[in-house]
């Protein structure tokens, strides 16, 4: 059962994508422009970002595409860019908010100020823009906002001493958020990736498991936002198997992370 209203057609809708520049922002926003959306790409890489309309233009020379470059971080220029987006246009239709940053941490490098940066980046970044765009959303009593969370958010796990409570409260606020905002005509999505090969996974000094690539990541969001579906997870196999760990007695959940999960 989709608990949101599900897309059958993306043609013409307006669409939001924040952290575009690259990985799996810059995949949707190829799927979203294939599939005939109007898009206005953000993040702060003003060139990164520059190149990617230029490459969706040239490849769809009817698309509508223009870029919003700014910092999720910053306050004047998160809400400069909310007004600048309802200056084009009149209504959004779909926020995709995938910008985040990830620095394993272990609580033997526990370094605070690594910590405000992905909490201000993963989880106020999200909370910021959906509370600037909130008041229109609600005067349009319509819109789709999908956050882009991640497994690493279900449970406790090696390396996530930060970035997991982040994307545990990002699903945590879309679990509220969708029952705030349903009744008034607002869908919300929770997406959770699993590995994904993007510039963010190249560093990792371990064999991913169920790694993915970025345009795989783009078809399956795509998909969930197409059925409607409030969590929007994958691959599959790997998502459903860190669902089932998370329902596990503790004891066993640990023996599990300490048995198999070498890194
Ligand atoms: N790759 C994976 O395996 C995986 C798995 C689960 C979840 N995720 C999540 O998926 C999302 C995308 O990650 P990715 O793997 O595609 O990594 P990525 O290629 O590094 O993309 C991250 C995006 O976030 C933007 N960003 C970072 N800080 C920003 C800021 N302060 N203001 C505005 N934009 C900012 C970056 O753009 P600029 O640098 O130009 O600002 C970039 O567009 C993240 O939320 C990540 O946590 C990834």
């Amino acid at each position: 059962m989709s608990l949101n209203q599900p897309i059958a057609n993306f043609s013409n809708l307006n669409v939001w994508i924040v952290g575009a520049s690259s990985g799996i922002g810059e995949a949707c926003a190829k799927w979203f422009a294939n599939a005939g959306a109007n898009l206005v790409l953000s993040a702060r890489r003003e060139s990164a970002l520059d190149q990617l309309a230029i490459s969706i233009r040239t490849e769809h020379p009817n698309s509508q595409v223009r870029t919003i470059a700014f910092d999720v971080n910053h306050q004047d220029q998160a809400s400069g860019a909310v007004n600048e987006l309802f200056q084009e246009w009149s209504r959004l239709d779909i926020l995709l908010f995938v910008s985040g940053i990830y620095t394993p941490v272990r609580a033997h490098d526990f370094d605070l100020q690594v910590t405000e940066q992905m909490i201000q980046t993963n989880l106020m970044g999200p909370m910021r823009i959906v509370s600037y765009l909130m008041p229109y959303f609600l005067k349009q009593q319509s819109g789709h906002i999908a956050l882009v969370g991640s497994v690493a958010g279900y449970s406790g796990l090696p390396k996530s001493l930060v970035y997991g409570p982040t994307k545990a409260a990002l699903l945590n606020f879309a679990e509220s958020l969708f029952y705030d905002v349903k009744p008034e005509g607002i869908n919300v999505h929770i997406v959770s990736p699993g590995f994904v090969a993007t510039p963010a996974t190249a560093g990792n000094d371990f064999e991913m498991p169920a790694l993915i690539s970025a345009e795989q990541a783009a078809i399956e969001i795509g998909k969930g936002l197409q059925k409607g579906e409030f969590d929007i997870h994958f691959p599959k196999k790997f998502s459903y198997f860190l669902k089932f760990l998370r329902l596990l007695p503790y004891p066993l959940y640990f023996w599990i992370l300490k048995t198999f999960v070498k890194i």
